[in-house]
């Protein structure tokens, strides 16, 4: 199947560190600019129904704002208790100026 690449942002729209929650095909995802790279992981945090998009970025993770779990932002990976399973981490390409993601995973 070819892969359907949507455009969520413009580029530069998001300055290193920030994030944002944005919608491809009706699934949540958090855009994160990690140190100038993009980042797409699955918003919802896979211990309980949380929005990573509320969370914080700490170093190269994403902290969930209900209980304080975190995610690898690279990786999707958990880093920290009470999560324990992996958020899909999804392709993220730059096309003439537009940020776009793929739900395929990583
Ligand atoms: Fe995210 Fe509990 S809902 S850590």
């Amino acid at each position: 199947m070819a892969e359907k690449w949507v455009t969520v942002a413009k580029e530069g729209y998001l300055e290193p560190g920030e994030l944002m929650y944005v919608e491809v095909e009706d699934e949540p995802v958090v855009l994160i600019n990690l140190d100038g790279e993009l980042h797409a992981l699955n918003d919802t945090c896979t211990h309980e129904d949380a929005s990573l998009s509320d969370g914080t970025i700490v170093g190269d993770e994403i902290e969930c704002p209900l209980h304080g779990g975190a995610f690898y932002i690279r990786t999707g990976e958990p880093a920290s208790m009470p999560v324990v399973v992996k958020t899909e981490k999804y392709k993220v390409r730059t096309v003439n100026g537009e940020v776009q993601v793929s739900l395929s995973q990583e």
